[in-house]
C-alpha cells in the first residue's frame, strides 16, 4: 500500500490535498499520481530486462484512460489489449501496432478483420479462430494462448489458467496448432499463457513458465520454430491490506528468465501486468453525504457505490479506506462505508475503524487504479465520475464527469409512444 503525505491532517496526493481536489473537481473522483505510474512501470521493466530482453505489455483493461496510456507509451511499454476498441484507444495514445498484442476470447470475424487492418499481433485462443483468421489473410503475426492447467487468482472469477476455464488451447494440442498455423501461411512469433489475476506468490508463475518452456522446446525440435517471445501473462498481485506482503518482483523475474534462458531459445520474455502498474497509483475520493447510526450498525453513506467501484461488491475485495480530511487521526468508531445504489450489496468497505466521521468529510479509497473506472457503470442512472491526474502539485482533468445528457444520449423514443 502506497504511503501518502499528510499536511495538517489533510491527505496529500501528488502534491495536492484531497480536500482541494474534491472541492475543485467534485466527487466521486478518481485521482491518479503520474509519478507513481512511471515508478511502477520502471520497477517491473528493470526487474525483467536486467536478465534478458523483456517487453512489458501493460494490460490496459485495468485502466484505459488515454492519459495513462500515453504516459506508459512514453515509458516504452507495450500493450495487452482485449478488444478492437482497446486497440484503437492505444493507437490513438501513440502506440505503434507492433507493440500491441491482442488477446481476445470469443473473437468474431469482424473484430479480427479490423485487427488485421490495424496490423497488431493476434494471440489465438481457439482452433476455430486460427482457421477463421487464415481466411482473412496470411503472413499475420500470431501467438498461441495455451491453457496451461495452472490457475491462480484472488477470486474464482479471475482464475483463467485452469482446465475448466474458457481460455486458451489445451497444452497437449498446442504443437499441432503451430504446425497448422505454418501450413496456413500465418507467422507464429510467440507463445502465451495467463494464469489469473491477483496472484501473490511466485510459484504459479514458475509453473506456467515451465509449461511454456517445454512447449517452446518441442516447437524447436519438432518444427524448427524458434519463437520471438514467451509471454507469461499478467496477474501480479498487490498488497491491498496493510498486512499484505508485496510480491517480490525481482525474485519472480529471476526465476522466470532463468527457466527461459536455460530451457529454450526464445529470444525474449513478455509480461502483462495491469494491476501492478496502476492499482496503487489511484485513490477514489468520495464525499460523506449521510451518517446513519442504528442500534446494530453505523453507516457512512458516501456518493460512490458499486456503480463507481465494483470490486468490493463483485469479488468481496478489500480496499483500504481513510478519512482524507482527518488523515492520520486515530480510529474511534467501526463503520460500514456504503454507497447510493439501491442494493444491500452496495458497499465499499465493512467494519472499518475510522476517526469519527461527519457529513461533508472526504473518504479516500485506496488502490482504485486498476479495474476501478474501467468497470464502473451508469447503474441507477448515475453518471460516471471524473478522473484527474496529479503531478508536482498540479491537477489536470483526464476525463470529464458525465451528465444527464450522457445517460440519455443513446436512448430513442419510438414515435408511437409519443402520443
Ligand atoms: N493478461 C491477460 C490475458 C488478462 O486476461 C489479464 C487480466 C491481464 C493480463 C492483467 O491482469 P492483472 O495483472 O491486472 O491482474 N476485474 C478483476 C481482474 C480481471 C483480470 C482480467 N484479466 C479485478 O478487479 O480484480
Amino acid at each position: 500500500m502506497r504511503k501518502f503525505e499528510s499536511l495538517h491532517n489533510q491527505m496529500v496526493i501528488g502534491g495536492v490535498t484531497a480536500k482541494e481536489l474534491a472541492e475543485r473537481f467534485g466527487t466521486p473522483l478518481y485521482v491518479t499520481d503520474e509519478i507513481a505510474v512511471r515508478e511502477n512501470f520502471k520497477r517491473i521493466q528493470q526487474a525483467f530486462s536486467c536478465h534478458m530482453p523483456a517487453n512489458i505489455h501493460y494490460a490496459c483493461k485495468a485502466n484505459s484512460n488515454l492519459a495513462i496510456l500515453r504516459i506508459l507509451e512514453r515509458e516504452g511499454s507495450c500493450i495487452d489489449a482485449v478488444s478492437i476498441w482497446e486497440v484503437e484507444s492505444c493507437l490513438m495514445a501513440g502506440f505503434k501496432p507492433n507493440k500491441i498484442l491482442f488477446t481476445g476470447v470469443s473473437v468474431s470475424d469482424e473484430e479480427m478483420k479490423a485487427l488485421v487492418g490495424r496490423g497488431v499481433t493476434i494471440n489465438i485462443d481457439s482452433p476455430s479462430q486460427l482457421i477463421r483468421l487464415s481466411k482473412i489473410g496470411t503472413d499475420i503475426p500470431i501467438s498461441v494462448r495455451v491453457n496451461p492447467d495452472v490457475g491462480a487468482g484472488h477470486h474464482e472469477h479471475v482464475v483463467t489458467g485452469s482446465k475448466m476455464a474458457k481460455f486458451g488451447i489445451p497444452k497437449g494440442e498446442v504443437v499441432r496448432i503451430y504446425s497448422e498455423a505454418l501450413g496456413l501461411g500465418l507467422r507464429p512469433v510467440g507463445l502465451h499463457a495467463h494464469i489469473g489475476a491477483g496472484v501473490q506468490d511466485v510459484a504459479p508463475f514458475v509453473q506456467v513458465t515451465e509449461v511454456l518452456v517445454s512447449i517452446a522446446r518441442e516447437l524447436e525440435t519438432s518444427l524448427g520454430l524458434v519463437l520471438e517471445f514467451l509471454d507469461i501473462g499478467g496477474g501480479i498481485g498487490i498488497p491491498y491490506r496493510p498486512e499484505d506482503k508485496e510480491m517480490d518482483v525481482g525474485l519472480l523475474a529471476r526465476e522466470v528468465t532463468s527457466l527461459i534462458k536455460s530451457g529454450c531459445s526464445a529470444r525474449s520474455v513478455a509480461v502483462e501486468p495491469g494491476r501492478y502498474i496502476v492499482a496503487d497509483t489511484t485513490v477514489l475520493l468520495t464525499k460523506v453525504v449521510d451518517v446513519k447510526e442504528t442500534p446494530d450498525r453505523r453507516f457512512v453513506g458516501v456518493d460512490a457505490g458499486f456503480n463507481t467501484l465494483i470490486r468490493p461488491s463483485f469479488y468481496g475485495s478489500y480496499h483500504h479506506v481513510a478519512v482524507a480530511n482527518k488523515f492520520g487521526m486515530p480510529g474511534e468508531i467501526t463503520y460500514d462505508v456504503v454507497g447510493p445504489i439501491c442494493e444491500s450489496g452496495d458497499f465499499l468497505a465493512r467494519d472499518r475503524m475510522l476517526p469519527r466521521v461527519a457529513e461533508g468529510d472526504i473518504v479516500a479509497v485506496y488502490d482504485a487504479g486498476a479495474y476501478g473506472f474501467t468497470m464502473s457503470s451508469q447503474y441507477n442512472s448515475r453518471p460516471r465520475c471524473a478522473e484527474v491526474l496529479v503531478k508536482d502539485g498540479n491537477a489536470s482533468i483526464i476525463r470529464d464527469r458525465e451528465s444527464l445528457d450522457d445517460i440519455l444520449r443513446h436512448q430513442r423514443m419510438p414515435s408511437r409512444l409519443m402520443v
